[in-house]
């Protein structure tokens, strides 16, 4: 991928690596640059599990979308969305009921570029460049004001995104901002990288420096403490392979992982 590519949005930098570049390409993607490549490369010298990390997330974005909307939810807010591959949200919310709406949310301009051209002719779908960090301009965005009903429960997907949120910016605090703008009977879905069982982690982490988005490792007890004042869904907080899958034999290696990851609900 060049940056003469029709899609690249001009104010790209394409001279750092992000977060939602490197993952496309840890999927297999087609939507990263040769700095993108060149650090990912670095990153699986010293943790060659990450695209095992990166497929396993995906899937349980995918199971956690499929059980909100079998719960009745129509309305889903996937934010830190990174590029929609198959099976994205709209995809697995809308074969569940047509009917579903969804709003992406991403701070990267290419991953909100590509969202757009695959999004043209979906009108129960838009894309918006917001950062997580700031829940009045995602909820206040007019694309939000058109596809949510604000009175009735939705699903908020937080996967694989938290952990590039500094202390220093509240993590918790965030969440239960979120929890506190969700109807009960609403639903977030969350996932978080963790160094608990996987040491070498830390050495990715530490390359995702020299990237626009430094990412910081929790234990399971930090992450545990972010959702406070949700109600996890079984079975709990687990490494994402061992949420609810697909085949019990998907979860026998998951603390190859290093992902935690769960299901809660709003109660009110
Ligand atoms: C690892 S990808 C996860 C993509 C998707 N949620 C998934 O789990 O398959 C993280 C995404 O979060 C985005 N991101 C990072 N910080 C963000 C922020 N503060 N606000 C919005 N998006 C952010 C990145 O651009 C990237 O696309």
């Amino acid at each position: 991928m060049t940056s003469e590519a029709s899609w690249v949005p001009a104010e790209v930098d394409i001279s750092t690596p992000s977060a939602a570049r490197l993952y496309d390409y840890y999927l297999g993607g087609a939507y990263n640059f040769e700095t993108d490549r060149e650090l990912a490369k670095k990153i699986f010298d010293v943790f060659p599990e990450m695209p095992y990390l990166a497929q396993v997330n995906r899937a349980f974005l995918r199971r956690a979308t499929k059980f909100c909307a079998e719960q009745g939810i129509t309305q889903f807010v996937d934010i830190g969305c990174g590029l929609p591959t198959t099976g994205a949200v709209h995809e697995i919310a809308q074969a569940v009921n047509p009917d579903s709406r969804v709003l992406y949310v991403d701070n990267e301009p290419v991953a909100v570029a590509h969202s757009e051209l695959i999004l043209e002719d979906n009108d129960r779908a838009a894309v918006i460049q917001a950062d997580l960090r700031d829940p009045d301009s995602i909820f206040g965005h007019p694309h939000a004001t058109r596809l949510l009903d604000r009175d009735q429960p939705l699903a908020v997907l937080v996967v694989a995104v938290v952990h590039f949120v500094p202390d220093s910016d509240d993590p918790a605090g965030l969440l239960a901002r979120y929890r506190d703008a969700m109807t009960p009977g609403s639903y977030l879905a969350f996932s978080h990288v963790s160094g608990d069982t996987l040491p070498n982690v830390a050495k990715a982490a530490e390359l995702y420096r020299n990237s626009q988005n430094p990412a910081y490792l929790r234990t399971r007890d930090e992450v545990a403490a972010m959702l406070t004042g949700f109600e996890l869904v079984d079975p709990g907080l687990v490494f994402v392979p061992q949420w609810r899958p697909a085949d019990p034999r998907d979860a026998e290696d998951a603390e190859r992982c290093s992902f935690y990851g769960a299901v809660g609900r709003v109660t009110g």
